[in-house]
């Protein structure tokens, strides 16, 4: 079964809808396989982020995400990577179809509610690293 790694991030967190996201994954036939409330120091979020260092975004991001409360599951079942990415939405959620929990729930593109693994080889890296 294929596993993907999901950040459910401080503007999520801090709008009290962490139940209503795990349930959105859920009632695609996903299984939460892990689950944990992490306080991100910058270190891990450097190696999570790792591609997007030195982008003009990076550093407000890295204060968006550090130190606040964000969980960090894995999710599991058959092309749990794609659902995933069709649950969450257009990385900007102007952009993301109407259901989606970008479309729902983000805010602007950094404030975006959750993070999903782009693919297989990130999903690996992703979930080595938050567990
Ligand atoms: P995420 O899918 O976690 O991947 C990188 C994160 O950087 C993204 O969601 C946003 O939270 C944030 N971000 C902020 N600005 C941008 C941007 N212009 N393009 C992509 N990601 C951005």
């Amino acid at each position: 079964m294929e596993k993907t790694l999901v950040l459910i991030k401080p503007d999520a967190m801090k709008k009290n809808i962490i139940g209503k996201i795990i349930s959105m994954y859920e009632e695609k036939g996903l299984v939460i396989e892990d689950c944990k409330m992490v306080v991100p120091s910058r270190n891990i979020l450097e190696k999570h982020y790792e591609e997007h260092i030195g982008k003009d975004f990076f550093e407000d991001l890295i204060k968006f995400m550090e130190g606040e409360k964000i969980i960090a599951l894995v999710v599991k079942g058959e092309n749990s990577i794609s659902i995933v990415r069709q649950i969450n939405g257009a990385t900007d959620p102007s952009k993301a179809d109407p259901g989606t929990i970008r479309y729902l729930y983000g805010t602007d593109i950094q404030q975006n509610a959750v993070h999903g693994s782009a693919n297989k080889d990130d999903a690996k890296r992703e979930i080595k690293i938050w567990f």
